[in-house]
């Protein structure tokens, strides 16, 4: 079995990134400057942020953090986005999601210019996305096609079952890994699946992001399949200083000696999300996608 490490991936794109940021700047060019919006105070979405600060640190970007509290309104909120969307100096941002109940997420997402959508959740992005054109692709099934990608996965005629159908994960990845160079048979399971074992146990890869603790067990996984674990649940744990500890959605002791490869949780796929998301500022900042 081979540990799929995306802590170490992440590392090594981080600085090839800043490598290429230090060029652009000593030829003159503009520092990429990712803005994020984070709304309240969720422990998750507290931590999300602050590692996308260090990132923006890491590889040389400049970052601007905007807070408000819970209570703000959708009104002020998408003010904020449209004084972002007309700053020349944003190069990207995002809004940390979830947001709080009373605002509709879809008309902050859909309030965010496109071409500074570097999260790749504007439907603009989505349908260019799925049509194979050029736009910025969501973090996380961005990564993972990376680590495929550098851990030599054979996905060409492979059989991919992923688990969960979210807008983030579950659906752009059932598209990136049926697109015309990947060439993996895509089967996408959620919670009305009735043959969801006998997908998983019949799969060479398996993504799973369905948000539950240890759900993919021994008996569902086929010897030698490959495994992307997505899930980051925070279940206690009394001997952790802070109380909890992140479990994948895979059974990892279990499933692991099966594998051929897997990614561990942490350290697998969450370390390449943000790497992804830095990899798009930067497409942002060149102007890669979009005049
Ligand atoms: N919440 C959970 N994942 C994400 C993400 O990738 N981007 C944003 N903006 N919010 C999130």
């Amino acid at each position: 079995m081979t540990l799929i490490d995306g802590k170490a991936t992440a590392t090594t794109i981080k600085a090839e990134i800043k490598q290429e940021v230090e060029r652009i700047v000593a030829a003159g060019g503009k520092r990429p400057h990712l803005a994020a919006i984070l709304v309240g105070h969720d422990g998750g979405s507290e931590t999300y942020v602050a590692n996308k600060v260090r990132a923006c640190e890491e590889c040389g970007f400049r970052s601007t953090l905007l807070r408000f509290e819970d209570d703000i309104t959708e009104a002020e909120l998408l003010g904020q986005v449209d004084r972002l969307n007309a700053d020349p100096d944003i190069d990207g941002f995002i809004v940390q999601l979830p947001l709080p109940r009373h605002i509709a997420e879809q008309h902050v997402i859909e309030a965010i210019d496109y071409r500074k959508d570097v999260d790749g959740f504007h439907p603009i992005n989505v349908g260019r996305m799925a049509i194979g054109l050029p736009a910025f692709i969501s973090a996380t099934p961005k990564g993972i096609l990376e680590l495929l990608r550098r851990y030599h996965v054979q996905t060409s005629g492979a059989k991919c079952v992923i688990l969960g159908r979210s807008n983030i994960v579950g659906k752009p990845m059932s598209q990136l890994m049926m697109q015309k160079g990947v060439d993996a048979t895509v089967t996408v399971c959620h919670s009305r699946s009735k043959t969801l074992k006998e997908e998983c146990r019949a799969a060479d890869i398996i993504i799973a992001a369905i948000g539950q603790p240890a759900f993919v067990k021994a008996d569902m996984v086929k010897p030698g399949a490959v495994i992307i674990d997505v899930g980051t649940t925070r279940v206690p744990d009394a001997t952790r200083k802070s109380g909890f500890r992140l479990q994948g959605d895979v059974d990892f002791q279990a499933v692991a000696p099966l594998a051929s490869q897997i990614t561990p949780v942490p350290g697998g796929v969450g370390p390449m999300t943000i790497c992804m998301l830095m990899q798009n500022t930067l497409a942002a900042a060149k102007h890669e996608y979009y005049d």
